[in-house]
């Protein structure tokens, strides 16, 4: 559970830097796991839903689907169950869950890389009134993201509190035209190896990724279920989890939270 310090700086910048989110055997094995995982997308091996960087799929920037049977590797489910991530997720979202997501942000090496200003809107409105952006920002969550750093990473630049208020017209005009420009108050989430940040998506943020600096750090997300919830098209990021072969290669405990995220999907 965290602290109170811990949950106020959360509220009010955005996130929180938590030092046990996984323990040393885990972490290790995460690493090589992602290693491993990085070397076959690289490789052409396996590519079940990977972001990249060239034309050529030669370089990853994120890399999905590592759930999937493809990868053959476990530990990644282990983890989102792991009593280190449920302390966490059962303060925040309580007990019934929906399947997040879990992927590995990566540095591509043929060049500096990085996404530009955002907030994680999904299909909301991105360059609202006042009105329009604080009711969004104003909606309750129903959601916890971490990204646990396997390696040391200041890759995450974040405006802390920017989660709970109007956007300036400088940040719009990073938002909207400039991404990569400097915002005044902007820091760099700067995790060391096993350290980990617990993040609200709706602070405005960016990515500042160096070729030759390695990135190996795994983003995850849990949800809430609620009977309220309504089915949505499948997100095209998610359509491989679709298939039959990954749910029976996830851990029996997870197939309850898989299956409430299957019932939400339509087509
Ligand atoms: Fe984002």
């Amino acid at each position: 559970m965290p602290t109170q310090d811990q949950v106020d700086h959360y509220n009010s910048q955005g996130y929180m830097i938590v030092d046990d989110l996984a323990d040393g055997e885990m972490l290790q094995r995460l690493l090589r796991a992602s290693e491993r995982a990085k070397a076959k997308v690289r490789a052409g091996e396996v590519d079940v839903y990977t972001h990249w960087a060239t034309k050529d799929n030669k370089e990853p920037w994120a890399i999905r689907g590592i759930l999937a049977p493809e990868f053959d590797e476990t530990v990644f489910a282990e983890h989102m169950l792991s009593d280190s991530i449920m302390k966490y997720v059962h303060y925040f979202l309580g007990t019934e869950l929906r399947l997040g997501s879990i992927l590995i942000f990566t540095n591509p090496y043929h060049k500096d890389w990085g996404l530009g200003w955002h907030r994680d809107l999904g299909k909301q409105e991105r360059d609202g009134s006042y009105e329009q952006e604080m009711a969004i920002l104003n909606k309750p969550q129903f959601g916890m993201r971490w990204q646990l750093a396997l390696v040391d990473d200041a890759c995450l630049m974040l405006v802390p509190g920017s989660h709970r208020r109007y956007r300036t017209d400088h940040e719009r005009e990073c938002l909207i035209n400039d991404g990569h420009a400097d915002i005044p108050g902007q820091i760099a989430i700067d995790l060391k190896a096993g350290q980990a940040a617990i993040w609200n998506g709706n602070t405005i943020h960016r990515s500042v990724i160096k070729k030759d600096v390695e990135r190996l750090t795994i983003a995850g997300s849990w949800s809430q279920n609620r009977d309220s919830d309504e089915p949505e098209e499948t997100d095209v990021r998610f359509t491989w989890r679709l298939k039959d072969s990954v749910r029976a290669h996830l851990p029996q405990k997870m197939h309850i939270h898989y299956d409430r995220w299957r019932a939400l999907q339509l087509g």
